[in-house]
């Protein structure tokens, strides 16, 4: 039985972290003369250079011998091959056959799913050639020039971060909103800015009964029929699904032809490459989601060929183990030297922090390590404006991953090189520290805070398709050292059914409250329902429909 605590690299790893934390980084680049050369990695049209963590050659060849000893390589052949590694709910992980360029079949229950996958790309090219190209109209006759994709979690995160990042390549006439909150603000906003007669709703929910989902998409209908039409051939115009339950959405009134289907066998958090990548095709068009598609094959490529200590994925994997079960990381912050990218940190919450925030392992024991860590960050510059004081001199241990394009966008070249001279000063003082002549204590630096650099040449689909997939194979990574079940979410399913009792406010089920939720409910209840002139109502009427 594999219990990574029972390894032997365990063992030398628990020894080595006892006097870790008193290496400076910057002498190890004096005890390693080939230090840069061992920790950096070029691969899939990625740079990473690890060389700044506060990690020996000696340390490092230990968290290697770890994934030796783990179940790592026949996990990862089993994912790919499509195992029902997901065992909690006896399911194939396989977001990896969704950008399969490899010719070859990938089988569920003996059955190839690539003809199916092949299927829905092809229909979603069509519908963005469609659409981007005039020749599906709405009710009025008139172009598409709004998409609303409405869901959340992974029917959100993953197409709005792509579709903020790929901006450059987003085709001027369409723009994509997301709304995700049951927030009335959320929708109310975004609707009060646009024309029914030119707008597409996309319902996007993989079981398309999620209650955000469904509230939003019965306000968007509501405003649909109260200021544009509700014939029901408009309707089939202005509303499309994208589910892995089609009855549902038929049954909520997709017209069947609309829906955009995917499987059971891609989690919510690894499904962008699937038809919730549907608003990234209407984008940046079905060339640019190949592209993005084929990027991350690319890093899968990487990811199964690469040796472990040239495999980014597993080096990126061990060295969060390091911090977080040795040196004592509570958190992991990624700071994208990127305003586009601005997105990412909250993309990359939901895949590390929904897969990894385990605390049971896949034989039901209670784990005895530590697993996920808080995941956070924010683009720089602006982080080094708001929170990097504390991770200068503050008293906690955060390692980083800086992140950066290393081309400019055309006419922006001045920015951009202050951009990344910024990112490189960051990623120094971190290590390096102040200088050992300033004295002033309350000044000083104290350093020899770790970070990584991820460069990408460009910030294109394809390096972008590879660094989704690079983070998505880290987190796999980390998963299976700590022998835990990635690919489930019951965490998340106690909240939602008490919020349909608190909502139903029966009686009897709020009887067996606490008294302080209970206060809580008779306080909302008890309040003045305040309704301002012109307050944010997410159904009234335009004028200039
Ligand atoms: O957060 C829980 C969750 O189930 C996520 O895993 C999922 O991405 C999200 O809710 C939305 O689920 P659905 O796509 O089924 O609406």
């Amino acid at each position: 039985m594999y219990r990574p605590t029972l390894t032997r690299a365990w063992q030398i790893l628990d020894k080595h972290a006892e006097d870790a934390h008193e290496h400076r980084i910057a002498d190890l680049f004096a005890d390693e003369p080939q230090r840069l050369e061992a920790m950096s990695i070029r691969g899939a049209g990625v740079y990473l250079d690890f060389s700044k963590n506060l990690l020996s050659r000696e340390n490092f060849e230990a968290l290697l011998h770890l994934a030796e000893e783990s179940p790592l390589a026949e996990r990862r052949k089993a994912m790919f091959a499509g195992e029902r590694i997901n065992k909690s709910e006896s399911r194939p992980v396989l977001h990896t056959a969704l950008r399969n360029r490899s010719g070859s079949p990938v089988l569920v229950d003996g059955n190839d799913v690539m003809p199916d996958i092949g299927a829905v790309l092809d229909q979603m090219a069509a519908f963005s050639r469609a659409v981007r190209t005039g020749k599906w109209l709405g009710f009025g006759g008139k172009r598409m020039e709004a998409v609303v994709n409405i869901g959340i979690g992974g029917s959100d995160l993953g197409p709005k971060m792509v579709c903020r990042a790929l901006e450059a390549f987003r085709a001027p006439a369409l723009r994509c909103h997301f709304v995700s909150n049951v927030d009335g603000a959320d929708i109310g906003d975004t609707l009060k800015e646009l024309n029914p007669a030119t707008t597409l709703f996309i319902v996007s929910s993989k079981t398309f009964t999620t209650q955000e989902t469904l509230m939003n998409a019965r306000t968007a209908l509501s405003w649909f029929r109260a200021n544009g039409t509700d014939s029901p051939d408009a309707l089939k115009k202005h509303f499309v699904g994208v589910t892995a339950n089609p009855a549902a959405a038929m049954e909520f009134g997709i017209d069947a032809g609309n829906i955009f289907r995917f499987w059971d066998w891609v989690g919510g958090r690894y499904s962008l490459w699937s038809s919730i990548g549907l608003p990234i095709a209407l984008a940046v068009g079905d060339d640019g989601f190949r592209e993005l598609l084929g990027g991350a094959h690319d890093m899968d490529r990487h990811f199964l060929e690469a040796p472990l200590d040239k495999n980014m994925p597993v080096v990126l994997g061990l060295l969060g183990i390091w911090y977080i079960n040795f040196l004592g990381a509570q958190t992991h912050a990624v700071i994208p030297y990127s305003q586009r990218m601005e997105y990412l940190p909250a993309f990359l919450q939901q895949l590390d922090m929904e897969s990894n925030g385990k605390s049971v392992d896949i034989e039901g024991n209670e784990v005895e390590w530590a697993t996920g860590p808080i995941l956070w960050g924010e683009p720089g510059t602006n982080g080094q404006h708001a929170f990097f004081q504390l991770l200068h001199q503050g008293t906690r241990f955060v390692p980083i991953d800086f992140i950066a394009a290393i081309a400019a966008d055309p006419g922006t070249e001045d920015h951009h090189a202050a951009l990344l001279s910024n990112m490189l000063a960051q990623a120094n003082a971190f290590m390096d520290g102040s200088p050992p002549d300033d004295k002033r204590l309350f000044a000083r630096c104290p350093g020899n805070r770790p970070s990584n650099v991820i460069l990408l040449d460009e910030l294109t689909p394809r390096s972008l398709g590879a660094l989704i997939a690079l983070y998505e194979h880290k987190v796999f990574v980390q998963g299976v050292i700590w022998n835990i079940n990635s690919f489930d979410q019951w965490g998340v399913e106690l909240g939602k059914r008490l919020a349909k009792a608190i909502a139903a406010d029966d009686p009897e089920r709020t009887a067996r409250f606490d008294a302080s939720t209970r206060h809580l409910m008779e306080m909302i209840k008890a309040a003045p329902r305040r309704s301002r002139p012109g307050a944010g109502n997410t159904v009234e009427r335009r004028d200039d429909a």
